[in-house]
């Protein structure tokens, strides 16, 4: 059975039927053709997936697809405007914030989600804010790092 959902992915309105146990993860992977989001685990434990859903980061492996009805999803694909990289995907570049770069998406949206809702944490607060993220080649300094220094320098995307 397929159920019709319609939504918003990266501010673009979709309308798909779905299986019922498809997740969100392969709806954006397989019939959108967003492969930013990764499937690290399929099962809520690596963060490789994270996408935001009506403002909050969710695992993408963990909605399923008939969820989706009326929801606003951003995809990593979202973040750049015009041709300009967002200042944490400036930042994660500036700091080596990644190698493989297989967990980068995940990081930029857990931490997209975070700076949207308070744009000055603590060190502290980013890293409970992304302890549902792996990553298991930079070590995370330079990870949390990326993320301070737009914490210090940016509000609401802008510059201060
Ligand atoms: S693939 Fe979703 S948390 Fe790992
Ligand atoms: S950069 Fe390779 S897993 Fe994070």
């Amino acid at each position: 059975m397929k159920y019709k959902v319609s939504f918003f992915v990266n501010e673009e309105p979709v309308e798909l039927y779905v299986p019922a146990n498809m997740t969100l993860l392969y709806v954006l992977r397989d019939m959108l053709n967003l492969t930013g989001a990764k499937d690290g685990c399929s099962a809520g434990e690596c963060g490789a997936c994270t996408v935001i859903m009506d403002g909050k980061p969710v695992n993408g492996c963990l909605v399923l697809a008939p969820e989706l009805d009326g929801k606003h999803i951003t995809t990593v694909e979202g973040l750049s405007k015009n041709g300009k990289l967002s200042p944490l995907q400036e930042a994660f570049i500036a700091h080596a914030a990644l190698q493989c770069g297989f967990c980068t998406p995940g990081f930029l949206m857990t931490a997209t989600a975070l700076l949207d809702e308070d744009p000055h944490p603590t060190r502290e607060q980013i890293m409970k804010g992304i302890s549902g993220n792996l990553c298991r080649c930079t070590g995370y300094k330079s990870i949390i790092e990326a993320i301070e220094d737009v914490a210090s320098h940016y509000e609401g995307g802008k510059r201060i």
